[in-house]
């Protein structure tokens, strides 16, 4: 296999990419993000990064909590959407005609038509670079229960896509082996 060196740039490598809900009431906003993985099981711990340009900055260090909401594949356009256009010039609640849903613990809406919603609280804050990354404890989650099986996420169902160097990927929802399948 012959390989050749990429830049350091890491755009060109698959991200998952979800629309994320900040601020409270009628300054909540959302801002799609690339930047977005899980870090730690337990406590559970995602992390996302936000540039300090964009609106939601602002936001998420006002009320230092999050909702990570994941849109199904019809839904790329308002994906889209929340990731070119600022709450500064638009609601983009009222333009996409998405509706706010309270969680059970955070104060931040949650977006009700999108199936998957995970109600994060800021637990600490590094500033990197270009970017500020906040770890968030996972306080909640929720799924359209039907793309749930036997209490977890049905992961043939779980039906969202990655970002990979300016392209949306639809991930191909096919469980090819599981988990310790090289040990048999
Ligand atoms: C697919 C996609 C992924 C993005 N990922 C990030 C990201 O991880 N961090 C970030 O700060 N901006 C990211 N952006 C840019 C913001 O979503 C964009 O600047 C947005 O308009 C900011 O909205 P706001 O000003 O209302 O906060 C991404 C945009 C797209 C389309």
């Amino acid at each position: 296999m012959k390989k050749i060196s990429l830049n350091t740039g890491i755009t060109t490598f698959p991200m998952p990419a979800a629309v994320i809900s900040v601020g409270i009431g009628e300054e909540a906003n959302l801002i799609t993000l690339a930047y977005v993985g899980k870090v730690c099981l337990k406590p559970p711990i995602i992390a996302i990064s936000i540039n300090p340009k964009r609106y939601s900055y602002g936001l998420i260090e006002k009320h230092g909590e999050f909702v990570i909401n994941y849109p199904t594949k019809d839904q790329l356009k308002e994906m889209d959407y929340c990731g070119t256009r600022s709450g500064r010039d638009v609601n983009k609640w009222n333009e996409l005609n998405l509706t706010k849903e309270q969680g059970v613990v955070v104060k931040v809406p949650m977006v009700k038509e999108f199936p998957w919603n995970m109600e994060c609280k800021v637990i600490k804050r590094v500033e990197l670079g270009s970017h500020v990354c906040y770890f968030g404890e996972v306080v909640a989650t929720h799924s359209d229960e039907k793309f749930v099986i036997n209490n977890r996420l049905d992961p043939e169902k779980f039906n969202c896509f990655a970002y990979i160097n300016g392209n949306y990927i639809g991930l191909e929802n096919r469980v090819l082996e599981t988990h310790g399948f090289s040990m048999k």
